[in-house]
């Protein structure tokens, strides 16, 4: 049978200093139901993650890394290494986000080097990719997703498919209100579901999470989230309200 999971995982990107994110964890702890619909997750920022690891114990809410370097050790200041986060209880990555990819250079090739690092470490990832507004326009994002996917993922083992979860984030649709419909979030989702299952298996496809990000908030996920092939969603903006994300977390 079919045991690909529901997540909603919030995406902080660079907000909330220390105390920030103490008040915004104690109103997720306070709000969160005992078993939610959802596996539900929050990705601090690097300074706020032990924090976090440490508020979020004993609760469902598993913490995220927003990234990591590929290499174990070494001369790479200001990066931070699989190692270290699993030395503070973060064993959950988000790697390619679009934002990663455009203002720090990360490329498919980086991006199979760091997902590589991090199944040696068996860590969980959140892969995200997407296409641009003119990858859509001129009816190239099938195909530059396909890219996405072949060039960072399919190196991996079919073992390792287990600690995959994809996010499908339009890039048109951070941050900018202007939310992927529905159906083309469906239509994309079913194009990648599809890839995966001819590249490696039926099993492999079915059971394999894939989220949708990019401008979900409580007044659409229900309708996103209904979707045959969408298995919840990576919240940037709304993870920041606490009773938002939780009617997010909610609607299923
Ligand atoms: O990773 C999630 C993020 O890219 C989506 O951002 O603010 O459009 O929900 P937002």
């Amino acid at each position: 049978e079919i045991m690909r999971k529901n997540i909603v995982a919030g995406n902080w990107k660079m907000n909330n200093d220390l105390s920030e994110t103490e008040e915004l964890l104690g109103h997720l702890k306070m709000q969160m139901v005992k078993e939610p619909e959802a596996e539900v997750m929050v990705a601090p920022a690097f300074t706020n993650l032990y924090t976090a690891f440490r508020v979020l114990k004993d609760t469902p809410v598993i913490v995220a890394a927003q990234n990591m370097h590929e290499a174990e050790s070494g001369a790479f200041t200001g990066e931070v290494s699989a190692k270290m986060l699993k030395s503070i209880g973060i064993n959950t990555v988000i790697l390619g986000h679009s934002e990663r990819r455009a203002h720090f250079h990360e490329t498919n090739e980086i991006l199979a080097k760091k997902v590589n690092a991090a199944m040696e470490q068996e860590m969980r990832v959140i892969f995200c990719f997407g296409e641009e507004l003119e990858d859509r326009k001129s009816e190239k994002h099938f195909d530059l997703v396909a890219k996405q996917l072949k060039e960072s993922l399919y190196q991996i083992s079919e073992e390792n498919w287990k600690n995959i979860v994809l996010a499908y984030e339009p890039v048109w649709a951070i941050g900018t209100g202007e939310t992927a419909s529905p159906e083309q979030a469906q239509e994309m989702h079913a194009f990648i579901r599809k890839n995966i299952a001819e590249a490696f298996n039926d099993e492999i496809a079915e059971n394999v999470s894939i989220l949708y990000g990019g401008s979900v908030k409580p007044a659409n996920a229900k309708e996103i989230f209904a979707k045959e092939d969408v298995d919840g969603g990576l919240i940037g903006g709304a993870s920041l309200k606490a009773l938002d994300f939780i009617e997010i977390v909610n609607s299923f």
